[in-house]
Parts: structure tokens; sequence; C-alpha cells
């Protein structure tokens, strides 16, 4: 009797889990999951305000819509996919290495790492490689680095973490308190202690925030978030300076602006500013997540044992796919090119602004592009979806342009095409 319950009841559970299984299957095949705007405040957390296009593959600049659409893509993955859509030589590479090993951690070592190591060192000249994941680990890493490296003054105090106004470092808690602007850090207080914000390339106010009690100053040498800014070669000169005086380290944030987009592969050569941390991300991985610590001798053995580290840094596929688009940019000359295009892309934007008084200035460090506009960016981040071309807006009336460095010439010049369009139709009403 017991037996045929128990059998009883366990048919009935294959039968129920065989219809629940059809349904879920037939839910799945009848009506797939709408990707669109509704579904997604449905499912996430409503902190991306996401364009009303849900993507399913690129081609070289284009990004193309689940309904045809292509798409000219001026943003390329905000600034991470250097060499566009679909490179063979990085679907090739990460492939190659899928197929080998995608996880070990980092108990082992594993030949990618190494070397993509080399490779950075070669290229920055300095001493030691750090792999985390992401932008804002990496400068989480710089900042427990550079406090760690104060520590051994003997100075308990000397401990202060500055960086420069209108800077972004990242969204964790330690980039997020350098970071400026009100919008990435109200309602998260309190912040880390002991930081400090120097107004951008003002000397004066960099002579009175630095002291012996400064242990890092962060800088972006050109300024993403914030508009595409540069620092100015007398604020480097004047910080090297005092970094003599007072010892401290100076943190290069190439984030967003090294891997060759403005026409070095680091953007702090074009002024020298001779960092002693460096930290790179966004396209270093080829579109997989990687970022990079690179250090000099002076903090070369800060780090024991330990001290710092993450389960997925320095992943072998992302390192392939790294070696695979570092290797990219050198054959096909890709800083040049980001250059050259960059400069072409000036010259036809100071002719749009001679004609259109909407432009109110232009900044271009390679293929790094601000166009400042007299309204918020955002309307013309829309005109321009509309006419299929993705652009971007950053600090409320700044377009920003990251494109891949590999974009063509004739891609470029359709963006200004359908840019000088966007502005006569706003004049013509
Ligand atoms: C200059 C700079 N630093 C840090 C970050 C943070 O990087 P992530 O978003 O990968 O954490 C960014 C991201 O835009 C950045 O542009």
């Amino acid at each position: 009797m017991f037996e045929t319950i128990v059998f009883h009841h366990y048919n009935q559970a294959i039968v129920t889990l065989l219809f629940s299984n059809t349904i879920l299957k037939h839910k799945l095949s009848m009506k797939p999951l709408p990707v669109n705007l509704e579904t997604e405040q449905k499912l996430f957390f409503h902190n991306y305000a996401r364009f009303p296009i849900a993507v399913t593959h690129g081609e070289g600049t284009w990004l193309c819509s689940d309904n045809g659409i292509r798409y000219l893509d001026m943003i390329a993955g905000i600034g991470v996919n250097a060499l566009g859509y679909g490179d063979e030589r990085l679907i090739e590479a990460i492939s190659a290495q899928a197929a080998k090993l995608i996880h070990a951690s980092n108990l082992f070592m594993m030949q990618p790492q190494f070397e993509l190591a080399e490779k950075l060192l070669a290229l920055s000249g300095l001493s030691k490689v750090f792999f985390a994941n992401s932008g804002t680990e990496a400068i989480e890493a710089a900042i427990k680095m550079a406090r760690k490296w104060a520590g051994r003054s003997g100075d308990e105090h000397k401990k202060e973490v500055l960086s420069l106004s209108n800077c972004f470092h990242g969204r964790t808690y330690g980039a997020m308190s350098l970071t400026a602007k009100a919008k990435y850090v109200d309602g998260f207080d309190p912040l880390l202690p002991g930081t400090g914000m120097i107004a951008f390339n003002d000397i004066e106010d960099l002579e009175k925030k630095v002291s012996d009690k400064t242990a890092a100053v962060f800088i972006e040498v050109v300024q993403g978030e914030g508009g595409i800014h540069r620092i100015s070669q007398p604020f480097v000169e004047r910080l090297k300076e005092l970094r003599r005086q007072y010892n401290f380290l100076i943190v290069a944030d190439e984030i967003q602006a090294g891997c060759g987009r403005t026409g070095k592969f680091f953007s702090y050569t074009h002024v020298d500013a001779d960092p002693d941390l460096v930290c790179l991300a966004k396209p270093l991985g080829g579109g997989l997540p990687l970022s990079a610590v690179i250090g000099n001798e002076k903090v070369a053995d800060v780090l024991t044992y330990g001290n710092h580290g993450t389960t997925f840094g320095g992943n072998p596929v992302a390192c392939a796919a790294g070696i695979a688009m570092i290797k990219a940019i050198e054959e096909d000359q890709l800083m040049q090119r980001a250059e050259e295009t960059g400069r072409y892309m000036h010259d036809e934007l100071q002719k749009l602004a001679a004609r259109h008084p909407q432009i109110l200035d232009i900044r271009q460090y390679g293929l790094m592009i601000g166009i400042t506009v007299d309204k918020e960016a955002k309307y013309y981040v829309e005109q321009a979806l509309r006419k299929h071309v993705i652009l971007n807006a950053t600090s409320q009336n700044v377009i920003r342009l990251l494109p891949p460095l590999n974009i063509t010439k004739e891609e470029a010049q359709q963006c200004i095409i359908v840019l000088d369009e966007i502005f006569t139709e706003e004049t013509a009403g």
C-alpha cells in the first residue's frame, strides 16, 4: 500500500514536472521575452538610462539592432571597442584560448597573463603589473597601493589621496570618493576619509592642497566623463616638482584615454606626466572585462602575499584578447590612424561650428572628441539616434565621440553630415 502511494506520488511529480516543463517550453517558444524598455524596467534596478534599441551584433563601426537597423556607432561601447565589432583576430584569440582554458584562478601561472604583462611593461617602461576586471577595481588597487606605500614613511598621517575637480574614477567606494560630480556621489556618504580634490589645472590650488600628508594625486590626462578636457603642461610640471618636494605618487588614470585612443598608447606621454602608477581598462581586454595597474620601481614591492587580489583578475581569455588587441593596434597603425582621423574630424567640426552657433567649442585628442553645445547634449543624442547614429552626452552640454580607432574617413564624414543635418533642422525649426 505504502509503496503504491509513493509510486503514485512519484508518477504525479513526474507528470507535473513534464507538464510545467512543457508550459515553460511553450511559453518560451510562443512568447519570447520582449527585449524592450518596459521589460527592462521590470527586471532591473533603474540605474541605467538605456537607448530604446536591442542590439544583436556588430560589424566594424556598425551596431545592428533586432529590427534590422544598422547604427553608426560613434561611442564604441563607451570607448571599449577599439577595433570596432567583429575583428577576426580578436575572435580567433578568444576562441582559441576559450577552447584551452577559460579560468583557473591566480593560484596558477598562465601564459596569456605573462605575455600581456610583459607587453604592458615594454610599452610603459614600468616594473610591475596587477590585473583586475574593471576600471574602478584598478583605481581601488591603486589607492590601496598608494596608502600602503606612503605608510612606509613612518608618518601615519601620510594617507591623503587627492584627485582633480571634474574627474571621474569609478563607482566603488574608493574610486567614487575620488570622483568629482555630485550625481555619482550624492546619497552614498560617508565616503572614504582622507580624500580631497584639487581644482583642475589650477596651480595655486595644487600648491595649497598637496603637502607631506599626501600619499597620491590621481589624474586623468584627458578627462573623459568630465567633457574631454586636457590637463595643462604647466600644471603637470608643477605637480612633478611638488612630488619631488613632498614625496607622493602620481597615478595616471588611463582607463578611457589609454590604449591608443589619443594617438599614443598612454595619454600621459603627451605631457610627460611620468606617473608612478598607471590604471588601464576599457579596451584592454578587447571587449572582455580586464583592467591593469602598472607601477614603477618605487612601488614594485608594495604588495605582499595576500595583500590584494581578485578571483577573476587576469582571466586568460581576457588576457589573450588583450594581446590580440594590442597586436592589432600596432599592426594596423591604429594610434597614427586615431591621430589622423581625429584631426580630420576636428577640421570638419570646425567648419560646422562656423555655420552653426549651437556649437560653442570643440576639443579633440586623437579619437577622444568633445563638442560643447548651447543646450543639453541629450537633445542631439536623441536626434542622431533617429538618424541611426549613436552619440553620447556627458557633462550636460558636451557631445562625446569615442569611435573605434579604425573608423574610416567615410564613416567619420557620415557622422559629420548627420550632425550638420541636425543643427540645420534645429535652426529651421
Ligand atoms: C577615466 C575613468 N576612470 C575610471 C572609470 C571606471 O571604469 P569602470 O566603469 O570599468 O569601472 C571610467 C569609466 O568610464 C573612466 O572613464
